[in-house]
């Protein structure tokens, strides 16, 4: 769905009334979330039985098994799907579950709901705390070491079912069809739906409903589905389960369908990722997550490069308006923040030494943005909240000049401790020092070359080199540009341990790693000098003491050109989205789309020619920690043909193919 320049506000949830037994009742709907009788019995007895889950995970020959569900709702269905999955043993497939929802639950009333279940508590309980809240989007859950992926996505189903099914892949084994009875809900069981239904549907895939409409039982057969009655559960005469019985027709392109590669590679057993920064080592996790055998070659040391600072802050960026930068920036800062969350639950991090999530305060004196948001934050504030210059001091510690916004789920990481813990898993081969990689495909391998002999091979390959990704012949036309940064090491002092949680200002400080504050950071385009130069030390000292007035004294006492520090280059898009997805063949795009270049409002109904295995992530800007785990997710997503975690618009605003779809519609190659 197009939501570019809309407001942003939080999603409407679900208005709900609770009977005398404590069950929700949809007040929009009149109707049920689940039966009174026996919630429990009957979800299972529909939707798992009816899908013959789990006995079908024994038989299932791919790696992951995809539900896709109408209607979260109070998330019942889902857990009991996930307690099923607990209790098969091995072999069991992966899980993908998504599920999409137009008005999802508060966090509290998904509490109140939920507790009508003591079997499930414990799961209740993690699915709470891995909860988006009404925070618009489509979110991804990674559960049970990844095993588990829950994608919500809070939509209305008549956008999201055409949006995933446009992409024309068939993705779902099974669907749970859940909206509220036909006849208070049309528009849950529109033949549009139940048409993109049969689309994304894999050949074997089943579907289960409470229903047993008679229209819902015709449009289910019209899209394609083979529809039986089965008794229904207690009172209730019949319902339906069924199959997809002939492969549905695809709908015309309603736009251009570059982004959708013409041509579908295997799931590939191994990959390169060529380039050790925080985007090659979270694209090896999430490959080696998959089962896929990594290589990770870096030229020098892991985290060497953009990587190489001691502390970096998880940023995000608010807006009063939807685009596609603060749509991904929210939603990738969302997934980002439960990601490191689990790194250092399970160990792999350490706070203190690896970062902490101890929050992040952000100065603004936009005050017009600062009143608007701060109302529409009152209904999110896991994501944020507006607090004034004394407010914060609760939250930093100390006193510092300005309003901002607080993120709770925030706080400062040491990219390079990062990035180790992400590849120190059995299936990554690390290779440090390999010297620069070149890649070229040989009868569908692609080979990594140093000075012409190949190191490693494998069909598939992840380019994650920064700002050196031009240097490859495959990507010399990107549109990428490095801005140099300096950040200069602070000895911490008693004035500044006062400080609990990062504050961003012009540059930033987070609290001291090893008694040093990093803290940043100059911003210069067209600046190759790798020196340290003391007046950007001095710059860092004096942003530093406008943000914090009452540090100024201690500040000032410091002589900058006895400071250390470090110069790094950022590596940006023109647009400052990240550039993630598969690498187009830049010749074969001028060729199918050359009629643009005329009239750039034109469909032309050819699908995208890529590099047959080879991906790009790369321009991550100054947000890397933020946007490398989530454009991880999404490279891994493509290439084992799995539900992206984004919308198609979104997944489009940041494939590196925009660029030439761009300058095309602006005649300008
Ligand atoms: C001063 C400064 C401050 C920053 N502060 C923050 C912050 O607070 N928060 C935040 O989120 N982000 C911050 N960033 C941005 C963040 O560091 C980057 O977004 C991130 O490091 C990018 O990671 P990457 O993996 O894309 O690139 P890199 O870390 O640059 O990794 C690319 C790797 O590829 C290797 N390589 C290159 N060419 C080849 C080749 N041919 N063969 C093999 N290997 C190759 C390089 O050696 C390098 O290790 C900051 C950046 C700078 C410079
Ligand atoms: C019967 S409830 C789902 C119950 C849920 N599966 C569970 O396990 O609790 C139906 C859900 O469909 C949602 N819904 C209704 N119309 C929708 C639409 N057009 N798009 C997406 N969700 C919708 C409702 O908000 C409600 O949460």
């Amino acid at each position: 769905m197009r939501r570019d320049n809309t407001p942003w506000r939080p999603v409407q949830p679900a208005s709900l009334q609770w009977n005398d037994a404590g069950d929700p009742i949809s007040a929009e709907f009149g109707d049920v979330y689940y039966s009174g009788d026996n919630g429990l019995e009957e979800s299972r007895y529909v939707f798992l039985q009816g899908n013959d889950l789990p006995q079908r995970w024994r038989r299932h020959c791919r790696r992951h098994f995809c539900i896709t569900e109408t209607g979260f709702g109070t998330g019942l269905n889902f857990l009991l799907t996930w307690q099923a999955w607990r209790e098969l043993p091995e072999p069991r497939p992966d899980l993908h579950y998504l599920s999409i929802e137009k008005h999802p639950l508060t966090r509290e009333d998904l509490a109140r709901a939920l507790a009508n279940w003591p079997a499930l508590e414990s799961l209740a309980a993690a699915l709470i705390d891995h909860y988006p809240g009404l925070l618009p989007g489509q979110h991804r859950v990674l559960l049970e070491q990844g095993r588990i992926t829950l994608d919500l996505w809070w939509e209305d189903v008549a956008n999201a079912l055409p949006d995933l099914a446009s992409r024309g892949r068939a993705l779902v084994d099974a669907w749970y069809l859940d909206g509220f009875a036909p006849a208070c809900n049309a528009t849950m069981w529109s033949r549009d739906v139940l048409r993109a239904a049969a689309r994304l549907s894999h050949p074997q895939a089943s579907f289960a409903t409470f229903t047993a409409a008679g229209q819902v039982r015709r449009d289910l057969a019209d899209a394609g589905f083979e529809v039986n009655k089965a008794p229904g559960f207690g009172r209730k005469r019949e319902c339906l389960r069924g199959h997809i019985k002939r492969t549905a027709a695809s709908e015309p392109a309603t736009d251009t369908p570059w982004d959708v590669a013409g041509i579908v590679t295997a799931i590939p057993a191994s990959a390169l990722v060529v380039g050790g920064g925080l985007a090659g080592c979270a694209a090896a996790a999430a490959l080696s997550r998959r089962g896929i055998a990594v290589t990770l070659l870096e030229k020098g040391k892991l985290a060497s490069a953009g990587s190489g600072n001691d502390q970096g802050i998880l940023y995000t960026r608010l807006s009063r308006k939807h685009s596609s930068l603060t749509d991904f920036a929210l939603q990738s800062f969302r997934f980002a923040s439960l990601f490191y969350r689990a790194m250092f639950q399970s160990g792999q991090l350490t706070t203190g030494l690896d970062g902490a999530l101890c929050g992040s305060f952000h100065q603004s004196d936009n005050t017009a943005e600062l009143d608007a948001l701060g109302e529409v934050l009152t209904q999110l504030p896991d994501l944020a909240q507006v607090l004034d210059a004394q407010q914060a001091v609760a939250v930093l510690g100390i006193e510092q000049a300005g309003a901002g916004y607080w993120y709770p789920g925030s706080g400062w990481l040491r990219p390079v401790s990062v990035c180790r813990a992400l590849v120190d898993t059995g299936n990554i081969e690390v290779i440090e020092d390999c010297g620069e990689i070149a890649l070229e495909n040989s009868t569908g391998q692609w080979q990594a070359l140093v000075n012409g002999s190949a190191i490693a091979s494998a069909p598939c390959a992840v380019v994650a080199t920064g700002t050196a990704a031009t240097n490859m012949q495959q990507l010399g036309w990107l549109p990428l540009q490095a801005i140099r940064g300096q950040t200069t090491h602070l000895p911490t002092t008693e004035v500044f341990e006062g400080l609990r949680a990062a504050l961003c200002h012009k540059g930033y400080i987070a609290p001291a790693r090893e008694s040093l504050h990093c803290i940043g950071a100059t911003f210069d385009l067209h600046d190759d000098e790798q020196a340290l130069r003391t007046e950007d030390h001095q710059h860092n000292l004096d942003s530093l003491a406008d943000a914090v007035p009452a540090w100024r004294e201690t500040l000032t006492a410091f002589d900058p050109a006895t400071l250390a520090g470090r110069v790094g280059y950022r590596c940006a898009s023109p647009d400052y989205l990240p550039m993630v997805g598969p690498v187009p063949d830049v010749t074969a795009f001028l060729r199918d789309y050359a009629p643009l270049r005329k009239n750039a409002r034109q469909t032309i109904a050819i699908e995208g020619e890529y590099m047959e295995g080879l991906y790009l992530t790369t321009a991550h800007g100054s947000r890397g920690l933020t946007s490398a785990p989530l454009a991880a997710e999404l490279l891994a997503s493509m290439i084992c043909c799995e539900p992206l975690p984004l919308s198609r618009e979104l997944s489009r605003a940041v494939a590196p193919a925009r660029f030439i779809m761009r300058d095309l519609a602006r005649n300008r190659i």
